[in-house]
Parts: C-alpha cells; structure tokens; sequence
C-alpha cells in the first residue's frame, strides 16, 4: 500500500499545490511514485474547482516543475484517507484540527517547515496578496521541506537505507 500525503493551505491555489507538485517531482527523481502518493486541499471553499495560481506555476514552472491540480476543500474523510497532514501556518494547522473534535487524528497532521533542514521559518508565508518574490520564498521554502520529508518517509516508513 502506498503512503499518502495531504498538502493543506488556505486556498489551496499556492503554497498546498506547490507542495505536492515539488514534492511529486522529487519522488519521480527517487523512483518512488509507486510507494508515495500526494494531493493537496485548501481548508476554505474560495477557489474549489480553480486551476493552481498563473504567478505559482510561473514560479515552478522557471525551476523545471510544472504544477497540476484542480483546487479542493479539505473534508473530514481525509483524515482516514491519507497518513500524513501537511499544514502550511498555524491557522491552516488549526481549521483541519477543527474537523477533528476527538483528537482521533492529532498525530497525523503536522507543520510542513518542520520538515526543513536549511530554513528556521516556521510557517509557509501565504504569497496571494504580496508580490513575485513571495512565490518564490514559498518555492525555495517547500523544495527545502519536501526533500527533508522524502528523506524522512524514505528512512522511517519504506525503510530503503
Ligand atoms: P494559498 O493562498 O492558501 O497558498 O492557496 C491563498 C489563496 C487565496 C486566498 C488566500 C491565500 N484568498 O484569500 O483568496
């Protein structure tokens, strides 16, 4: 059975889309699609059904990764769908503990810059309102945490090294 990762922001139009698009480009590198699945979900309904952001994948784009998806809401059901729950900030961290009144998934759901090694910010900082440069901290931001990540899964979960 793969491992299944849930990338979650605010929009999920940015920083989420993001996240699973690099870290979908980093696995492919690694040859494990087959073992590690990725989707992402935005904790509000603003942009179901929205293409990821044109100034994101232009972002992505320039660094050899193109970004796919269609935006989603985040819904209860995730929480026994996927393994692992990537917030972004804080506030992404506790809309999706919300939908978990009993605590049953606590240990599930963590903050995705805990997983960077070269980065001490501890919150993906939300790109929408600002400007070009932003996009492009939330690539260098994610590309850090996202290899952190694989290497974490590929040593605590598929035990390759
Ligand atoms: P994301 O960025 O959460 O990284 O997708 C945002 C997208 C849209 C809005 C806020 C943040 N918005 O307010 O519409």
């Amino acid at each position: 059975m793969a491992y299944k990762l849930l990338f979650v922001c605010l929009g999920n139009i940015c920083r989420s889309p993001a996240g699973e698009n690099i870290m979908n480009h980093l696995i492919k590198q690694a040859n494990l699609s087959d073992q590690i699945i990725c989707d992402s979900a935005g904790t509000s309904s603003y942009h179901i059904g929205s293409s990821p952001d044109s100034r994101m994948s232009t972002a992505a784009v320039r660094r050899g990764i193109p970004m796919q998806g269609v935006a989603r809401q985040f819904k209860p059901s995730d929480f026994e769908e996927f393994d692992l729950i990537l917030a972004m900030d804080q506030e992404n961290y506790h809309n999706i503990l919300a939908f978990d009144r009993q605590g049953k998934y606590r240990d599930k759901v963590k903050m995705m810059c805990d997983y960077a090694t070269h980065h001490s910010i501890k919150e993906v900082p939300d790109p929408y309102y600002g400007g070009k440069e932003g996009f492009d901290r939330v690539l260098d931001l994610l590309l850090d945490a996202c290899r952190g990540l694989l290497a974490q899964i590929e040593q605590k979960i598929l035990k390759t090294d």
